[in-house]
Formats: C-alpha cells, sequence, structure tokens
C-alpha cells in the first residue's frame, strides 16, 4: 500500500500522549500513576483520604492537578511498598547496586539519610570541606565529628576535587574514622578519581560514600565519567531532579551493602522521610529510570554534544573562559566571565528577562544546567542570548574574586553537633569576630558553608562574606541575612 504521493504507509501504533515515549511497561510507579490520575480526571474518584484537595480543582486550582499520594493512590496503602520496592529494585540494577530508596525530599534527605547510616555518635568521618549543607546538617543529627579535607585548587581558582592523597592521610592519621564523604561531580562540575578514593577508604575498611546530587547522567555514555557506584563508591546519593526530566524534589539514595548494612540505611533513610510521599514524584523518578535505560545512551550523547558546541562558541568570545579539560564533567557548562568585565548578576537579569533563568551567576560566573531535555534549539537560542548580554555589559577585564564557598578555610572549636545545641547568643558583626558560630551561614547557591557550627567566625570570613553580598549574592540560613548580627556559642562565665 502507498500513500498518495508515493511513500509507503507505515503502520504506527497510537502514542499515548501521557505517555509518550511509552515507559508505562518498564515503570511500575508511571504505570500506576497513570492509572490513578487518568481515572481521577475522568471523575471516577470519590477518595475519603488524603490529600484534602480530593482531586478537586475548583477551590485552590490548578496547583493540585497531577497530584497523587504514593500510598493510597498509585495503590493501596496496604500494597504500595511492593510496587515501590520494584521499582526501585530496577533503579538499583540499572546503577549496579544492591540497594535502592526513591526520596522526595532531595539530595539534602538523601545526605541526611546516608550520614545516619554510618557509625555513632562522637565518631570521625573524613569529609571534603566543599560540601553541601545539607550533609552538614548531617553530621549534626548524626553526631559525627567531621575531619576535614580539603580539595585542591582549579587554574580557575574555582574547587577542584580531593586529592586521593589527602584522603590517604586523613585516614592514616584519624585511624577511628568510620567512612570518607565527598561530593563529586563538585558544584562546579570537576570530578576527581573516585576509584582511587573507594581503594583508600576500602584500604583502611570504611565506606566512601559520595554526594552526587548533579550527577544523574554520568555513567550512562562512553564520554561521561563512571557513576560513584562504577567507581568503587558504596554509596551515593543523586537528585534526579538536577540532572534528570523528574519532578522537583525527587532523587535516588543508592548503596552497596558489603561494607554498609541494608537495615541500617532503610531505617536512616526512614528516620528523616515523609510517611506521605508524593506519589507524583516517586513516579516520575521511575520513569526517569526507564528512560535512562532504554535511552540513556541516545540522550546523553545529544547532551554531550550540545555542551561541547556551546562550550566551543562561548570560548570563542573575547575575554570569556569556560571551566574544560581533565577533570571538568563534560556536560557542565561553567561560563567565567572576568575577562570580559561583564558583571554575572547583569547578565542574568537579562537571561531571566528573556525567559532562561540559570543555575547560578555570580559576579564573576554563570552557571547554566544543560540535560538530556535540552535540545539543540534550546541550547543554541541560550548560548546566543547569552553572548548577547555579555557584549552587552562587558566591561574592563578584572581579577576574578572566587566565592567564598571555594575559599573557606574552617577553624572547628567545638564538633558540629554539639554547636548546634549549645547555648547561643546574638553579637554584632565586629564583636563575632574569635567567636564560635552556633549558626550554619552559606552563600545560596552554592550553599557550600562559609560558617558551620563551632567554627571560628575569622575576620577573613566576615570580610569574605561581606563582599558576596556586596555583589548582590544571597546569603542563606544566617539568623540575619544582612550579615550585622551574628548568632555565636555564649562565653563561659
Ligand atoms: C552538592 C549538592 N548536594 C546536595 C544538594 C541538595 O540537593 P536537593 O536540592 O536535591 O535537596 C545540592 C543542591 O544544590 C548540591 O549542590
Amino acid at each position: 500500500m502507498t500513500q498518495a504521493g508515493g511513500r509507503p504507509a507505515v503502520a504506527t501504533e497510537a502514542v499515548d500522549p501521557r505517555d509518550p515515549r511509552g515507559l508505562r511497561s518498564d515503570a511500575p510507579l508511571l504505570d500506576a500513576w497513570l492509572r490513578f490520575t487518568e481515572q481521577a480526571q475522568a471523575g471516577l474518584m470519590t477518595p475519603m483520604a488524603v490529600p484534602g484537595h480530593k482531586q478537586r480543582q475548583d477551590l485552590t486550582g490548578a496547583v493540585t492537578g497531577g497530584d497523587a499520594p504514593l500510598y493510597g493512590a498509585l495503590d493501596t496503602i496496604k500494597h504500595a511498598d511492593v510496587l515501590l520496592a520494584d521499582a526501585e529494585d530496577r533503579a538499583a540494577r540499572l546503577w549496579g547496586a544492591d540497594w535502592c530508596r526513591f526520596s522526595v525530599a532531595g539530595s539534602t534527605h538523601g545526605n541526611q539519610a546516608l550520614a545516619l547510616a554510618v557509625g555513632s555518635p562522637g565518631q570521625e568521618v573524613i569529609v571534603t570541606r566543599c560540601l553541601h549543607r545539607s550533609l552538614l546538617l548531617g553530621l549534626v543529627l548524626a553526631g559525627l565529628r567531621p575531619v576535614w579535607v580539603q580539595p585542591e585548587r582549579h587554574p580557575s581558582g574555582l574547587p577542584a576535587a580531593v586529592a586521593v592523597g589527602t584522603v590517604r592521610e586523613a585516614l592514616a592519621s584519624h585511624p577511628g574514622a568510620c567512612a570518607v564523604f565527598l561530593g563529586d561531580p563538585s558544584y562546579v562540575g570537576t570530578t576527581g578519581d573516585l576509584a582511587g578514593h573507594a581503594r583508600a577508604a576500602h584500604e583502611a575498611g570504611v565506606p566512601l560514600i559520595v554526594d552526587a546530587a548533579w550527577a544523574a547522567h554520568l555513567g550512562f555514555h562512553p564520554g561521561l565519567p563512571p557513576h560513584a557506584i562504577a567507581a568503587g563508591a558504596d554509596a551515593m546519593v543523586t537528585s534526579a531532579h538536577k540532572a534528570l526530566p523528574a519532578y522537583t524534589q525527587g532523587a535516588l539514595v543508592l548503596a552497596r551493602t558489603g561494607r554498609l548494612d541494608p537495615a541500617r540505611l532503610d531505617r536512616a533513610f526512614e528516620a528523616t522521610h515523609t510517611t506521605s510521599p508524593a506519589g507524583t514524584i516517586t513516579a516520575s523518578i521511575d520513569a526517569a529510570r526507564a528512560l535512562l535505560a532504554r535511552d540513556g545512551t541516545a540522550l546523553c550523547a545529544r547532551l554531550l554534544r550540545l555542551a561541547a558546541a556551546a562550550r566551543q562558541r562561548l570560548a570563542g568570545v573575547p575575554g570569556v573562559g569556560v571551566l574544560d579539560g581533565a577533570g571538568v564533567e563534560p556536560t557542565k557548562l561553567v561560563v567565567l566571565l572576568a575577562g570580559a568585565g561583564a558583571h554575572g548578576n547583569a547578565v542574568e537579569a537579562d537571561l531571566i528577562a528573556a525567559g532562561m533563568p540559570v543555575e547560578m551567576a555570580d559576579r564573576d560566573t554563570i552557571i547554566p544546567i544543560l540535560t538530556i531535555a535540552d535540545d539543540e534549539t534550546a541550547v543554541d537560542r541560550f548560548t546566543e542570548v547569552l553572548v548577547a548580554a555579555i557584549e552587552r555589559h562587558r566591561g574592563a577585564p578584572r581579577r576574578p574574586v572566587p566565592s567564598p564557598a571555594w575559599t573557606v578555610t574552617p577553624q572547628m572549636a567545638l564538633p558540629p553537633r554539639e554547636a548546634f545545641f549549645a547555648p547561643n547568643e546574638t553579637v554584632g558583626a565586629d564583636a563575632a569576630a574569635g567567636r564560635i558560630s552556633a549558626e550554619l551561614v552559606a552563600p545560596y547557591p552554592p550553599g557550600v558553608p562559609v560558617l558551620a557550627p563551632g567554627e571560628i567566625i575569622t575576620a577573613e570570613a566576615l570580610a569574605a562574606l561581606r563582599a558576596a553580598q556586596a555583589e548582590g549574592g544571597r546569603i542563606a540560613y544566617a539568623a540575619d541575612p544582612t550579615l550585622a548580627t551574628f548568632q555565636v556559642i555564649t562565653a563561659a562565665r
């Protein structure tokens, strides 16, 4: 049979617009979500259970549309765990892990769960000082005492990975340490020798745990670094909502159970997770996993191509740099502006006005996030708008000043947990220098603390925080975000 025009007719299966790639056959939570929401939209449900919106949109409007809890919607409260376990099992197999849980509370929750999964209060752990604030609060929750290791410095001034030798030295001088916690890739996409770190940790008899929040796509194309589990880590947390097409807050916690106890991992995970996980979020993690399993290589190939093209275009703009080369995750674009003299916040404002918000902007840096959801049109357009904005704000080249998040040299006076619960008082900024911080203070993004509970508030830290704020940076988690006052541990009388 031929169509008019002589082309052979192709028998096409009807595409389900709600599941255009046909992922549901390999995604039990997605399948359940599609079934439930179809029934709800058809008005076939009169739920006498939470959520309180009862699938109506005539009260608070469309904002609750598509919301379906895991328990009681995706399946009965008595059976939903079976579906969830099936979906988590499929993810564990895809990442080569023995254990996997889906979190609806981001890598924030995953980091805290993993901190609660090792050792006991008072024990030491080796931790990168380039850590996200969520892991620092994990140390508070778990009562673990950090032995800080500092990352190397990339020639741009941004943080590189922690050297394996640095971790080996820390393990040798702290033989009681019960785990190594690293972040890889870093917020700026720098990556290190995770296999070497795994060897170092395992030779010392402890697990390697990796915050891979930005790296859910790693390992799915030969042009990308392997993911942390493949490199030998014992556990990793990754945000499905960052690198994959999943709902905001969706994250995966994955582990191998040779050095970590699966029952303890479960207890730690449940300790701080909601009892009412959003089925919509968990189903979207399941769908993203099914997509990666089937089309991951092709989608990552496109992402690699798009990132390479954007890198090349941006590197051709006078004065503009892009982090590149060995030790940089190839799909991460970190655009360096100092040589072009443009202020990152002004460039960001133009991008927002053009409907293109980016992940991070400070005076000297712009970090857009490219994912497997981007295509040529989007990335080409973004790159041109970015170049035009840089040209509009071009100025005299200047020396870059790295965010204080990257330059902090902590002086720990008390372990984080002790400081968190210690009596504290509020003092003026000038009186704060030399005192012990009771609070965590971090420019956000990137959310790496400049001050952590228990650390001495140094004049350098104060000056760097003020400078970041004066350049338009957001200072988060401080009780007084104007930095006029600080919360410090009450001095002994
Ligand atoms: C390195 C790192 N870890 C953890 C997190 C927390 O991730 P989430 O927003 O998924 O809770 C972030 C957030 O940006 C991060 O940058």
